[in-house]
């Protein structure tokens, strides 16, 4: 008899400013994974949070356009939840319940890469890949991303926090972290609300654009040098499998929302950046080592700065990197000798293979 395929549920889409990328990343990972170990069912979230069904069939409108794209409205509507055999969706009109063994979350930023839907998956019991909900919560947001990793040694950015009603004195701010500074949202990602501010009558508009996404907002040296990043990957093993390191050269004053995800002339992506041997193992050994720190399972892409005087200086740690073909994170992994499918399995395997060390009540 034929061993049936692993039902894995791909969510896409949400309630972050990051949905449109999400659909991109999804779409591919559904056309990339392997169709005979997988059967890949998709449910979208809307914007305004309802989870719509798309099983196997097609799932997005406008997919070529990246400010077009779009979940194919009027799907049954379906519900997370757990039967005496596992983990269940409950679809809208259908009188039998979809089950599944793993689901895989293609969603970035607010309850997407937060911890909020690892935190549904755990109570469902259902194995899912990445980062756990402690370690998804604690990347997504900077300040305390930094406390951890200052606590163990790495370098970050100097920052002030300050959370909305506080005030600082731009003179205080000036003389703590100097100018230019970057301003950013505590916990967004894809370069929304972020600022690079140039003197001190920047400032008060720079976090008036912060505050609209987050109630907290930090205040950050800026750091002169490369943008490195590198791409980890839990084995089913549990070993860890640091891709070799990209680059990403922003062509304007930083790494923006437009030169990400609207134009490829705002930046060059590089998947194996041109750094010495002993550069390369270094940053690779401090990816390894924060992805350990942080709690991290799975997957991560964690960034760093290369600053002009030599310095390591961690800026980010992302815990579902952007997965369209041309991201970064797959390219990173490809050059490295993991090819997309082969990826997209071995996060899955991760998944089932963590979670069987684990017990649960419901039987
Ligand atoms: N302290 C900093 N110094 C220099 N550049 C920065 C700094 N912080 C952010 N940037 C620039 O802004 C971009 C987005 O910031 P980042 O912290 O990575 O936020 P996001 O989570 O939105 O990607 C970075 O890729 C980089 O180009
Ligand atoms: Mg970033």
């Amino acid at each position: 008899m034929e061993t049936p395929r692993i039902r894995v549920l791909l969510l896409c889409g949400g309630q972050s400013t990051e949905h449109e990328i999400s659909l991109e990343s999804c779409k591919s990972v559904a056309a990339a994974i392997d169709h005979e170990r997988f059967q890949p069912l998709v449910a979208g979230i809307t914007r305004e949070g309802v989870w719509n069904y798309y099983g196997e069939g097609s799932f997005v409108e406008e997919a070529d356009d990246p400010t077009k794209i779009h979940l194919i409205p009027d799907a049954p509507m379906c519900y997370p939840g757990r039967s005496t055999k596992g983990a269940v969706l409950y679809v809208d009109g259908k009188d039998e319940v979809v089950p599944f063994d793993v689901a895989f979350p293609v969603l970035h930023g607010m309850h997407g890469e937060d911890g909020t839907i690892q935190g549904l998956f755990e109570m469902f019991g259902v194995p899912y890949v990445g980062c756990d909900y402690t370690s998804s919560a604690n990347c997504m947001d900077k300040d305390i991303t930094k406390i951890l990793l200052n606590s163990a040694g790495f370098r970050t950015a100097y920052s002030l926090v300050i959370h909305r009603g506080e005030s600082l004195s731009e003179a205080y701010v000036e003389e703590r972290l100097g100018m230019p500074l970057f301003v950013k949202p505590a916990r967004t990602g894809s370069s929304v609300g972020i600022s690079k501010v140039k003197n001190a009558e920047g400032l008060t508009g720079a976090l008036e654009e912060a505050f609209k996404y987050d109630d907290k907002v930090l205040l950050e040296e800026c750091i002169v040098g490369r943008e490195i990043e590198c791409g980890v990957l839990e084995l089913p093993d549990k070993q860890l499998f640091v891709a070799q390191p990209g680059e990403v050269v922003p062509h304007d004053e930083f790494y923006s929302y437009a030169a990400k995800y609207l134009s490829s002339e705002g930046a060059t992506v590089i998947p194996c950046a041109d750094l010495a041997e002993e550069d390369a193992e270094e940053v690779k050994r401090l990816a390894a080592k924060a992805f350990h720190v942080l709690g991290c399972s799975g997957m991560a892409r964690i960034d760093f700065f290369l600053s002009n005087q030599g310095d390591w200086v961690l800026n980010e740690v992302n815990t579902i990197p952007g997965f369209t073909s041309i991201s970064l994170y797959p390219q990173m992994m490809k050059n490295s000798g993991i090819p997309y499918p082969e990826l997209i399995t071995n996060l899955i395997e991760n998944a089932l293979s963590r979670h069987s060390g684990t017990k649960f009540l419901l039987k």
